[in-house]
């Protein structure tokens, strides 16, 4: 969807929508007297602006549509509504066959963040809605298309700051586009050096670097996690390494991970079918870090970062780690493998340990990490973990603004006894079915320095979306890289 912002005299268009809270009496580019007759046709159909309901309107004949979709109660808003009732809009008028759609701003949002943020939260909606994964196959006959142009329609001369807004919103969305194609690609198509190739595509002269550390530079430094957990496959992991420097000097800097299983079949202690068959998504961290610095490449922020996708698969081949192995990790920590399947942690080691010697003043992780993370928050929450709690407490708050929700989990020092290994310093499992998110959590935590602010995020839930949600498709979501991008602007 190509997005632009214009005035309202300037839209003619055939397909037109609108947001109205509950009770509304008025609607966007039209008088009180006309807004009012439409409305009473409106409540007919049951109308009201309640939230999660649309309407279709038609004026001029039924030349002119106008689709309406309800924001709920004024009392009640949250940004979040903006972006579900945009979706539901969008949904309507891709059945329509809208090719153009207007979508229609009023005079005054009459929310917190005003008239641009209303209007980047509904083109959020609309692109995250419109989206569609068709690399491999022909669209079906009776298949519905997101319109190709969505304007966004100002009262009047559209103000700077809203144009901003509108420009922003729409490079996120390509960014969280993009992660979800990442996520949704199948397997054979991402291996570790075929993601590195596409990171190089991300690398921006004077704003992005990218470096890949292949086997020999893995060898070299000592991060046998992730070559470990890498060598039961004919594909060679790697560790993508991208930096982006701001124009002037940093006030910060900060180091995101990103777990990048690009298939993650258990190893030699190999899952079951079921279990197996949507672990093209165990690269959702990475996915999210190589849309970061996609953003990055567009936008400009405060901070220094640096992202760090380690990138393996896990095969149960010829070469592959045996319970009982120990890895020695990136700054000599060692480990005790009893479970194979456990291989997100030991990738992530490493690259806990690496990152902690650039001093950060912030470290985050995100991984598709326990599957007892899915069992305890289900597939619409993250858990959170860490030792920052000024900043997981910002992160949750984020998170109800972005519409990604998260939730803490403690990481209790009693717990840690649940790793100890008989002949390593740690072992990659904790008690069978006691804790596994926590479990995870106290595992990273020990490679990661102590001076070192850290946030870990298990996104084994939310990564990944069995069946359609709003403006989330099924298959890949995106999660969490809207949050972690307000997170880094926060900074
Ligand atoms: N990638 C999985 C976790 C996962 C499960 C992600 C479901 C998305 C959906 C991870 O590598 C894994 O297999 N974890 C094991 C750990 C256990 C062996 C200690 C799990 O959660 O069962
Ligand atoms: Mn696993
Ligand atoms: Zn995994």
């Amino acid at each position: 969807m190509n997005v632009e912002v214009i005035g309202g005299r300037q839209w003619r268009g055939k397909f037109a929508a609108a947001l109205v809270f509950e009770g509304a009496d008025s609607l966007p580019g039209m008088s009180r007297a006309e807004a009012k007759r439409f409305l009473a046709v409106a409540e007919e159909e049951g109308f009201r602006g309640q939230k999660g309901k649309t309407a279709l309107l038609r004026s001029n004949q039924g030349r002119r549509r106008l689709v309406v979709a309800g924001l709920g109660k004024r009392a009640e808003f949250e940004p979040e509504r903006v972006r579900v009732a945009a979706a539901g809009a969008l949904k309507q008028a891709e059945a329509l066959g809208a090719v153009e759609l207007g979508l229609l701003l009023p005079e005054a949002s009459g929310v917190p963040g005003g008239l641009p943020g209303f209007a980047a939260a509904a083109v959020e909606g609309m692109l995250l809605a419109g989206y569609r994964y068709t690399e491999h196959r022909k669209a079906k006959p009776d298949e519905s298309r997101p319109p190709a142009e969505l304007k966004v329609v100002a009262p009047g001369k559209p103000a700077p700051a809203l144009a901003r807004a509108v420009d922003e919103a729409t490079k996120l969305c390509e960014a969280v586009r993009y992660a979800r194609d990442l996520v949704n690609e199948p397997p054979s198509r991402k291996a570790p050096e075929m993601m590195a190739e596409l990171a190089n595509w991300l690398a921006k002269p004077g704003r992005v670097t990218v470096e890949v550390l292949r086997k020999d530079d893995l060898v070299r430094e000592g991060m046998n996690g992730i070559l470990r957990v890498g060598a039961g496959s004919h594909e060679p992991p790697c560790l993508v390494h991208f930096r982006y420097r701001p124009k002037g000097a940093p006030k910060k800097k900060v180091v995101v991970i990103g777990k990048g299983i690009t298939f993650d079949s258990g190893g030699l202690c190999i899952k079951p079918a079921t279990g197996m068959d949507t672990m093209k998504c165990d690269m959702a961290g990475a996915a999210a870090v190589f849309g970061l610095f996609r953003l990055l490449g567009h936008l400009d922020l405060a901070v220094e970062v640096h992202g760090l996708a380690p990138l393996a698969e896990n095969m149960p081949g010829g070469g592959a780690q045996k319970p009982g192995d120990v890895i020695r990790h990136y700054g000599g920590k060692t480990v005790e493998v009893l479970n194979t399947d456990a291989e997100g942690r030991l990738v992530l080691a490493d690259a806990l340990a690496w990152g902690s010697t650039l001093k950060p003043d912030l470290m985050l992780d995100m991984a598709t990490l326990t599957g007892a993370c899915v069992i305890a928050l289900g597939d619409e929450v993250s858990g959170v973990m860490g030792t920052d709690q000024a900043t997981i407490d910002k992160l949750v708050e984020l998170g109800r603004q972005t519409g990604e929700s998260f939730w803490q989990l403690p990481l209790p020092d009693s717990y840690r006894s649940h790793l100890k290994s008989k002949v390593a310093d740690i072992k990659n499992t904790g008690k069978p079915r006691v804790a596994g998110t926590i479990a995870a959590g106290l595992f990273l935590k020990e490679f990661v320095a102590d001076k070192v602010p850290w946030l870990h995020l298990d996104i084994a839930g939310t990564a990944w979306n069995d069946s359609a949600r709003d403006y989330l498709p099924a298959g890949g979501t995106g999660v969490p890289l809207r949050t972690l991008f307000a997170l880094l602007r926060g900074l």
